[in-house]
């Protein structure tokens, strides 16, 4: 089955079909460069100029870093404002629905979005207990699974750290603002980690975003974790793939916004902004792994 997924960041919005066995994309993604400032029409129209490269017509998911509910953002810690209590899904589905027919759109949370694409078919597969992707990037995001099951918007990218947001202090962004070495860099995360340790007590870090690809470079200077703590798999493709699941399991479920939806639409009858607790794929790690 093929759902299409697309990954909404701070300097690039990608997307591409996605096959869901494989877990992969099922053709190149396509990028266009995220608009200045970044409110939700122009995003919306990159985001559809995207799935249009594609010809694509059928269910969307999209990723959005920020907290999303019900299909509606509800933070916006860096991208603009307007996002605050928009209805995404609904302005996406409106957006693609208005030339292409049918397609329905699922918004979730960018890490969490990541963090179902590891849990399925990356480092975090078949993997028990309590486990936290953190993907580290312009800011840090969060994805706490339980046996498999997604808690989302954990938001542990804002925990504080030694009196600021964590992301402030251990942020890949933060590590190029003030050009810190990679020992002075993992100095930070490991004291962010511990703290987030000490919180959660999680069996397995899984370390997402960009920087997962030089996990050489500063995964073993951090030191006094008890949790194991790995780089992701997926690196490039883990949102658009994590997108594309919740967006096949919202359809499953009957829950995402309908293309045509208008911006202005007002509550959607049963939307979900990632797997519901029902359902084979809500499980995302187990037990259909070995
Ligand atoms: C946002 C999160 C997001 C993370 C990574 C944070 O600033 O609050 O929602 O997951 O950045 O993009």
């Amino acid at each position: 089955m093929k759902v299409f997924g697309v990954d909404i960041g701070g300097s690039g919005i990608k997307g591409a079909p996605v096959d869901l066995e494989r877990g992969d994309l099922a053709e190149e993604r396509f990028k266009v460069l995220t608009p200045h400032p970044a409110t939700p029409d122009a995003v919306a129209d990159c985001v559809k100029q995207v799935v249009d490269h594609f010809g694509w017509s059928g269910p969307v998911g999209a990723t959005f870093p920020g907290v999303v509910t019900d299909g509606v953002t509800r933070t916006a810690a860096n991208v603009d404002k307007g996002w605050i209590d928009r209805n995404a899904a609904a302005l996406l589905a409106g957006r693609l629905g208005d030339e292409t027919g049918g397609c329905p759109v699922t918004v979730l949370n960018d890490a969490d979005a990541a963090g179902l694409a590891e849990m399925r078919f990356g480092a975090g597969r078949g993997r028990r207990g309590t486990v936290i992707v953190l993907t580290f990037g312009t800011g840090i995001g969060s994805a706490v699974f339980t046996d498999g099951e997604l808690v989302p918007n954990t938001e542990l990218g804002h925990l504080e750290l030694h009196g600021h947001d964590a992301e402030k202090r251990a942020s890949t962004k933060v590590k190029d603002d003030e050009d810190l070495s990679w020992p002075d860099w993992a100095h930070r995360v490991q004291k962010y980690l511990a703290h987030v340790e000490m919180l959660f007590s999680p069996r397995l870090f899984v370390i997402g975003g960009g920087v997962s690809r030089k996990a050489a470079k500063f995964l073993p200077l951090i030191e006094g974790i008890r949790a194991e703590i790995v780089p992701a798999q997926l690196q490039n493709s883990a949102g658009i793939v994590g997108a594309a699941m919740a967006a096949a399991a919202a359809e499953r479920d009957g829950a995402a916004a309908p293309a045509g939806a208008g911006a202005s639409a007002g509550p959607l009858a049963a939307p979900a902004s990632a797997p519901s607790s029902d359902g084979p794929t809500s499980q995302v790690g187990w037990p259909a792994d070995p």
